[in-house]
């Protein structure tokens, strides 16, 4: 059995956990991105993403779940929220407002590679993060290193910039569990070493196949994420069991 400790799982809409929490050391919210769709992975597993009117019905969605999540937050927190081009520039400017513009701390650009290409547009490859402090400069943070790729500096190691490359899960990864949407082990080790101490708490309200409850335990951080799916919060669960953890 591993000495990490064991994350939390919770059956529970986002904002009613949200409300619970206090103290949290790191916030991951990747939740729907108004596709305006219906998000199908393996074995008919779906999360809805369609809202009824325009991008204000998601937004009154979104708000009040943003301040539960900031209010949760230690003075030393910080929170990351995953999306893309539908929505990302709305939620930049509301959780200015939320936050405050001064405890803004990155704009981290996700290049995944894969996806569909057009011959309308330039192809759409990245998602957006925007990462908050709840006060900037008392705000964790370890710099990620990666290996530099200037011939100076070869073989040795470099701060990782606002821009990650790393790839998306194609259909043969062996992480993938069939979660539509599911977000790679990278992306999320790299978010929680860096900006959880260890020991911290880190908290993923919209959990999916809990990769974030995952990534944590291997860091050794502590992890409460949840999911409103009964099928996402099974699933987490199925996947910590296979790492020899009891989960609660
Ligand atoms: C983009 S997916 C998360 C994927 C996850 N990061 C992973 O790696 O598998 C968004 C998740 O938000 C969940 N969700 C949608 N509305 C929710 C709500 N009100 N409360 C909690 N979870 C919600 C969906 O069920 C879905 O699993």
């Amino acid at each position: 059995m591993s000495q990490a400790p064991t994350p939390r799982v919770v059956h529970a809409d986002a904002l009613d956990l949200a409300r619970t929490l206090s103290d949290v050391d790191l916030v991951y919210l990747d939740p729907p991105f108004f596709t305006g769709r219906t998000q199908t992975g393996r074995d008919e597993r779906a999360f809805a993403d369609a809202w009824s009117g325009d991008i204000n019905a998601y937004l009154a969605w979104l708000d009040p779940l943003l301040v539960a999540l900031r209010d949760s937050l230690a003075p030393t927190g910080s929170i990351y929220v995953h999306l893309d081009w539908h929505a990302v520039h709305y939620v930049k400017v509301r959780m200015d407002e939320l936050f405050g513009y001064d405890h803004f701390l990155n704009e981290v650009v996700w290049l995944y590679g894969l996806g569909g290409s057009s011959k309308r547009r330039w192809p759409r490859k990245h998602d957006t993060l925007l990462w908050y402090a709840r006060e900037a400069g008392r705000h964790w943070f370890e710099a990620a290193r990666i290996p530099a790729s200037s011939r100076r500096l070869a073989g040795q190691l470099k701060k990782a910039p606002d821009w990650w490359d790393i790839p998306a899960l194609n259909n043969m990864a062996h992480e993938r569990t069939g979660w539509p949407t599911q977000k790679p082990l990278a992306l999320l080790d790299r978010i929680v070493r860096s900006s959880a101490p260890p020991g911290g708490l880190v908290v993923d309200p919209c959990c999916g196949s809990g990769t974030t409850a995952v990534a944590a335990h291997a860091a050794g951080r502590r992890s409460i994420v949840g999911d409103v799916s009964a099928e996402a919060v099974a699933l987490t669960r199925e996947r910590l069991r296979g790492l020899e953890l009891s989960v609660p």
